[in-house]
């Protein structure tokens, strides 16, 4: 069974497919760690984010397993991850390796953004998992805190709108809810009600047959 979780910026995507992973026993894959790393890459070796060159080089050379989480996990990095996010010729480096991850004989929980439209247009469960701007916002400062930043709120919400307007503006794999995804929208939802009521779409496709 391969479940694609997509969504915006905090709006709970990562908890909830993390969750179901653990739930149906799945390895996952957060898609977002790969731009976070290539622009993280790209940054330590001082070069700019625009290098598509190189970013494609970074891109390739990426091993799933040595992700760095307490670095890449930063409020700095998403914004240039999505920055490097919009560049084709990444998206297009990193399409081979969320694939085969995929497709592993367990089946797979992949989030992201592009994962039900571009990555795995035929997974078998597919959730859009949105949130009202402000509830994320206010979820990522409390996840910043929890990591020991100092986030001013104001600064996180406009971050999250610039962040929205680049993935969903963008010409190559833009952020949108596949035509065959469910849509949770979490906004009023605790950790455990989002998780329930993705736990509901997966059982409703595991025992539709
Ligand atoms: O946790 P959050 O949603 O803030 O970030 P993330 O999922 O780690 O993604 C960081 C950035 O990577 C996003 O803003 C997207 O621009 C990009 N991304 C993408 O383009 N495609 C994906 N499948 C995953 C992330």
């Amino acid at each position: 069974m391969i479940i694609a979780i997509d969504g915006p910026a905090a709006s709970g995507k990562g908890t909830i497919a993390r969750r179901l992973a653990s739930f149906y026993n799945l390895p996952h894959l957060d898609t977002g760690l790969l731009y976070r790393a290539t622009a993280q890459g790209l940054l330590a070796a001082d070069l700019p984010l625009h290098d598509e060159e190189h970013a494609v080089a970074m891109a390739r050379g990426l091993a799933l397993t040595d992700f760095d989480e307490n670095l890449l996990r930063g409020a700095h990095m998403g914004e240039a991850a999505s920055i490097v996010a919009a560049i084709p010729s990444v998206r297009e480096a990193l399409v081979q390796v969320q694939r085969e991850f995929a497709q592993r004989k367990s089946g797979a929980v992949l989030d992201g953004r592009d994962i039900g439209t571009i990555i795995c247009p035929h997974a078998d469960v597919k959730i859009f998992v949105t949130a009202s701007r402000e509830v994320r916002a206010m979820r990522r400062v409390l996840e910043l805190q929890s990591r020991g930043e100092a986030p001013d709120p104001e600064t996180v919400l406009a971050d999250i709108a610039r962040r929205d307007a680049r993935d969903a503006g963008r010409t190559s794999a833009p952020l949108r809810q596949a035509d065959d995804a469910r849509m949770l929208d979490t906004s009023d939802l605790d950790i455990e009600a989002a998780f329930s009521a993705a736990r509901a779409f997966v059982e409703a496709v595991r025992h539709k047959v």
